[in-house]
């Protein structure tokens, strides 16, 4: 049977072009799942209400849970006639079980049926992004935990500005990370909400229990007002936004670690397993997996920008436009899964080049700023100290040395507070011990962020 449910009212078939157009099914299909245990929850608040017997409820749910044994098994006939998954799957229990099948719809619309689809769809999904993020947390902490003391340059301009501890650089990852989780736990709220019930767009005139059918799906609460219901896309669109600022994470961590490949910095050197090679230059091993990553925001921010713009304008309540929504969450959520299955094993097989990193970060230059704040400390005006320490730099640029060459008598011409203790700066461990304000990079202050983060994931894992 793939007579349309509207055929009572038309005199005339859909043209090909137009079933071709309007199509859903071929990516909506994904929704099957959902789509069915949806049904089944309705269909059982439908029995509780008088609306169906116990019998046809039985006969309904029977038949959904073949239907969905045929498509897990790719067995199941998809038509594209029938335009989406839920005329599909419609369609397929009258067929298998007859006329009563035509009761499953009662006080129900396509237009809240598929919001239902979409939001217990995303709800599985966002929860698997979490524990992604989560895993790759916990690969970036390890790593901080196993190379605690070194130290690299820290980069403001991309030019070398102070000495910091690579796991603190490891750890602003983590930060990075914590705030996508709490986005996309926040999204959750805004996904997590009912919307069976609000039929086509006004309620129904049916004694519906719409409380039940959230219980029995385990939302915790249920959509205030049936034409925003239908209408709404909020939730994708925060889903989307959210998942744009974490491909700008994945993709400013991608930019430094080809940056870190290079020859030029060779902070790192990525496995073979992760690089390809040129077909021309036999001596090249590229960056691709950082490269495609961040690539593929590209995507990402693409798909927000077009859901944004489909519903700019959109006067309410549900317009066919809406359909548009699903491919790009689909894509947004394969795109983000495909970057956590490279990224955590990447961070897990880096080779570190500590030895090079602190060469880097052995540029005594970059002490600069310390011994500004050394001659604060003897009382000089911050102001002051900058310029002497300038005077100090271009003297030692000019004469071709380094901070460490300078005798004694050298440092007082420039400021007599210089004393002997001043060589106590002139390295990058000193320097990077010196930063204890809140959030510095201290050993003591990430070992205690290292500390935070395990107990955290401690925590993460008692709550699942
Ligand atoms: N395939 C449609 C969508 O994705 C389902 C809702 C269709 N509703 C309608 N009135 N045509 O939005």
């Amino acid at each position: 049977m793939s007579k349309k449910p509207w055929s009572g009212r038309f005199q005339e078939n859909t043209h090909k072009a137009v079933e071709a157009f309007t199509v859903s099914v071929t990516y909506d299909k994904r929704l099957y799942a959902y789509d069915i245990e949806g049904s089944c929850a309705h269909c059982r608040m439908l029995e509780k209400t008088g609306l169906i017997s116990s019998d046809e409820c039985q006969k309904i749910i029977n038949g959904l849970q073949e239907i969905k044994k045929e498509i897990d098994e790719g067995k199941f006939p998809f038509r594209v006639e029938l335009e989406d998954i839920h005329m599909n799957i419609e369609a397929r229990l009258l067929e298998k079980i007859g006329p009563v099948g035509g009761k499953l719809h009662t006080a129900r619309s396509r237009n809240d049926q598929v919001l239902l689809d979409l939001r217990l769809y995303l709800r599985d999904e966002l929860g698997e992004i979490f524990q992604s993020l989560l895993a790759l947390q916990e690969v970036l902490v390890l790593q901080a935990k196993k190379y605690l003391g070194v130290i690299l340059p820290g980069y403001t301009h991309l030019q070398r500005a102070q000495p910091v501890l690579f796991s603190h650089h490891l750890m602003a990852y983590f930060e990075m990370f914590q705030r996508d989780k709490e986005r996309f736990s926040d999204c959750l709220k805004r996904v997590n909400v009912c919307p069976l019930g609000a039929g086509a767009l006004s309620g129904s005139t049916l004694p519906i229990d719409r409380l039940m059918t959230a219980k029995l799906l385990n939302f915790p609460s249920v959509t205030n007002n049936s034409l925003d219901t239908v209408s709404d896309r909020d939730f994708c669109l925060e889903f989307l936004s959210s998942a744009s600022i974490l491909a700008v994470h994945f993709s400013r961590m991608s930019e430094e670690l080809i940056l870190w490949s290079t020859s030029e910095f060779s902070f790192i050197d990525l496995p073979d397993a992760f690089c390809t090679g040129s077909s021309l230059m036999p001596q090249k091993k590229n960056p691709d997996v950082p490269e495609l990553i961040r690539g593929k925001t590209g995507r990402v921010f693409g798909h927000l920008m077009g859901l944004l713009t489909v519903m700019k304008s959109l006067p309410l309540t549900y317009n066919r436009d809406l359909q548009e929504d699903k491919e790009a969450i689909f894509d947004t959520i394969d795109t983000v899964k495909r970057i956590f299955s490279v990224i955590i094993p990447l961070w897990e097989n880096m080779v570190i080049r500590s030895e090079v990193m602190y060469e880097a970060a052995s540029d005594e230059m970059m002490l600069a700023t310390d011994l500004a704040d050394y001659l604060v400390r003897q009382g000089v005006a911050f102001r002051d100290a900058h310029h002497i320490i300038g005077q100090v730099v271009g003297f030692c640029e000019k004469k071709g040395k380094k901070f460490s060459d300078l005798t004694l008598k050298e440092w007082r011409q420039f400021s007599s507070f210089f004393k002997e203790d001043i060589k106590l700066l002139l390295n990058p461990q000193a320097s990077v011990e010196a930063k204890k304000s809140i959030g510095g990079t201290t050993t003591s202050q990430v070992q205690q962020a290292i500390d935070k983060a395990e107990r955290f994931f401690k925590g993460e894992r008692c709550e699942d």
